[in-house]
């Protein structure tokens, strides 16, 4: 079934939980799309992941496009939300209907995720007027590292609660279809999805959401420069990634590799008359 910003909005009504994953390129996508993911993430955590930068901030929109239109193009049903990196919204209204823009035109994204609540409620209603629906994200914003002071679970103290409220009252107000919380408790993540029409999807913020997302490299575990308490490793990926690389090597070094089997013949005739 072809997933859109509507679709998400269905499986909310009928209490139909919502699975997302994050992916940035062709291949990977496209198992995650076999695999009857809803929707796929290209997030800005692509800096981290994919590109070893220690937040981020450095991503651009020319990442976005480039890893996004990967993504899309091994994609046939899960919806496509591709990440709006760091003061590519926040400086304007018209940077950020603009860069929405090209990530919808030139990345093919079917939604997009900005981070931020009232602040950027003037940016969300823009694009959304502009018919391009977008994903909101509260809690832990990672692109807010150097204000929040650290990577760290949000809304705890009461007034960090109800600003957390609000902000998703706001965002939801704006228009956006849906909601991102990253490292909230549990039962505030749950209270603000019970006061929300929009679904709520969850990294970090317990069971109460209406659906989860996680990176694919911690839950396949192919990424251990850090590891978040919420993250589940659903498989060893690396290791089995790791094992793999080494017995290649070793196997081009003693010259088993390649043998007979992976190997193209030819006429012997042929051969003979370039001696
Ligand atoms: O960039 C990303 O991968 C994200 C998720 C952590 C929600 O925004």
């Amino acid at each position: 079934m072809k997933q859109t910003a509507v679709t998400f909005l269905d499986h909310k009504q009928k209490g139909e939980k919502i699975s997302m994953l994050t992916a940035y390129d062709y291949s990977t996508a496209k198992l995650m799309d076999q695999a009857g993911v809803d929707g796929i993430l290209v997030g800005d955590s692509l800096g981290n992941v994919m590109l070893g930068y220690e937040d981020t901030l450095s991503v651009t929109v020319e990442d976005m496009i480039h890893h996004g239109a990967a993504v899309a193009r091994g994609v046939k049903n899960a919806l496509v939300v591709i990440d709006m990196p760091f003061l590519s919204y926040q400086t304007s209204v018209y940077d950020a209907v603009k860069n929405a823009g090209r990530l919808v035109k030139e990345g093919h994204a079917g939604a997009v995720k900005l981070e931020g609540g009232k602040e950027v409620a003037d940016q969300i209603r823009a694009i959304t007027n502009a018919s391009i629906p977008v994903m909101g994200h509260l809690g832990l914003t990672p692109q807010s590292i150097h204000t929040l002071g650290g990577y760290r679970v949000q809304g705890k103290t009461e007034a960090a609660a109800q600003k957390l409220l609000e902000d998703a009252l706001a965002v939801e107000e704006a228009g956006a279809f849906a909601l991102t919380l990253e490292c909230v408790p549990a039962k505030l993540a749950e209270l603000i999805t019970g006061k929300l029409g929009i679904p709520t999807i969850g990294i970090g913020a317990g069971a109460g959401c209406d659906g989860q997302v996680l990176v694919y490299q911690d839950m396949l575990g192919m990424f251990d420069d850090y590891t978040p308490k919420f993250v589940k490793r659903f498989a060893d990926v690396g290791e089995v990634m790791k094992n793999a690389f080494a017995e290649y090597s070793r196997q081009v070094k003693d010259g088993s590799f390649p043998d007979q089997a992976h190997s193209f013949g030819m006429d012997e005739e042929v051969l003979k008359k370039l001696y």
